[in-house]
């Protein structure tokens, strides 16, 4: 009888389909696992030893640089389940390989609120908490309790609950300290059954007033979250692409204040602490990039963030593409870009 290991764990597997930048990358072991017992049998297995680990999602927040060494588990963990329920409250517990929008979708049509503004965000619910997903005025840490993971070299299950998680802007431990240590399998979610509305972000708002909707539900704002995205982001089925492909840098109010003496139109976010969140969309559109197309590669002519695809680029031409946009933003604004997507090379994540 052949082991878990031998019947899941393929050799050479072409990973277009599992990156939303459609990279043609090979991975040297793959093996896409459905329950937390089979991804412990394989990681218990003597051929595992030593080998390289790289967990992949949805691959929507992924850039191969080249050929991957080492095994690729792709997270297919299923399962919805309300642990716990008060007046006010539910607890939901969400297997890492669910898919994060229709969890959303599943949410909004139950009437539990919290996470319609993170609509139509591509990947998986493992993935969520790793970079702390956020958009429009809400990230994923306002709703999270805790999650499970398995550890990659004792196999056993762990808890990580919210204050251990260290959030971060795009930032959690599992990217600092627990990178390439554990493996998510599932996170629990507090949602709310008296939702309160999150309509800061200014689009949001406006589309509300152009709705004439004056008493929004969260299915108002799910829906209005995905036509603001569809609006301003390429759909990686038609588009390969990967979201932001930086973070907005935080700088110093000084900075910050150069920008605006030349600029005097630059948007920034005041953060407190005398530190300014300014759009990497915004100075990469200034630094003249907005819909170029370089070869294979450029940028969304909506969004200057995202990095397209338009045919076969290989992952070594989005990387020079991001390198050239990186070096320019820093010769105009003297800002160090930091890429928002993980970048993985033949020996794992850069
Ligand atoms: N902007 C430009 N030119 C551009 C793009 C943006 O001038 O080409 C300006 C806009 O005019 C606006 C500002 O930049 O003043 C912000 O733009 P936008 O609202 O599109 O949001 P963003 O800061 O570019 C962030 C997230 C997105 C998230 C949106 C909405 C990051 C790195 N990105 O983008 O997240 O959907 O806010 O909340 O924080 C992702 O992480 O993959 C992602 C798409």
């Amino acid at each position: 009888m052949s082991t878990v290991f031998e019947s899941l764990v393929k050799t050479d597997v072409d990973l277009t389909p599992y990156n939303t930048l459609n990279i043609s990358a090979k991975a040297r072991y793959f093996a896409s696992v459905e329950s937390e017992s089979q991804l412990k049998q394989i990681l218990q297995h003597p051929k595992s030893e030593g080998l390289q680990i790289l967990v992949l999602g949805g691959g929507s927040n992924v850039l191969f640089v080249n050929d991957f060494d080492g095994l690729v588990l792709h997270i297919g963990i299923k399962g919805r389940e309300v642990i716990k329920e008060t007046d006010e409250d539910i607890w939901l517990k969400i297997g890492a390989g669910e898919n994060w929008h229709q969890i959303v979708r599943y949410c909004v049509n139950n009437g539990w609120g919290g996470i319609e503004n993170l609509s139509l965000i591509p990947g998986t619910v493992g993935a969520a908490p790793i970079q702390n997903i956020g958009a429009y005025g809400v990230e994923l840490e306002e709703v999270f309790e805790w999650l499970e993971a398995v550890d990659i070299e004792g196999r056993e299950t762990r808890r990580y609950e919210k204050q251990h998680c260290e959030f971060g802007y795009r930032d959690s431990i599992f990217k600092g300290e627990l990178k390439g240590v554990v493996i998510v399998t599932s996170v629990v979610l507090k949602l709310s059954k008296q939702p309160e509305l999150n309509t800061s972000y200014g689009a949001i708002q406006s589309e509300l007033d152009k709705r004439n909707i004056k008493q929004p539900t969260i299915r108002d704002i799910s829906d209005i979250v995905i036509d603001i995205r569809n609006s301003k982001l390429p759909n990686p089925d038609s588009l390969g692409n990967a979201g932001s492909f930086f973070k907005n840098p935080i700088v110093k109010e000084e900075v910050y204040e150069r920008i605006i003496e030349k600029y005097p139109e630059a948007p920034g976010y005041d953060m407190g602490n005398q530190k300014t969140k300014v759009p990497a969309g915004w100075l990469i559109e200034e630094a003249g990039w907005k819909g170029k197309v370089v070869g294979n590669t450029g940028t969304y002519k909506q969004q200057a963030l995202v990095i397209v695809n338009h045919g076969d680029a290989t992952g070594r031409e989005i990387m020079d593409l991001a390198d050239r946009i990186k070096t320019t933003v820093k010769e105009q604004f003297g800002i160090d870009l930091v890429p928002e997507v993980n970048i993985v090379s033949s020996d794992g994540l850069v």
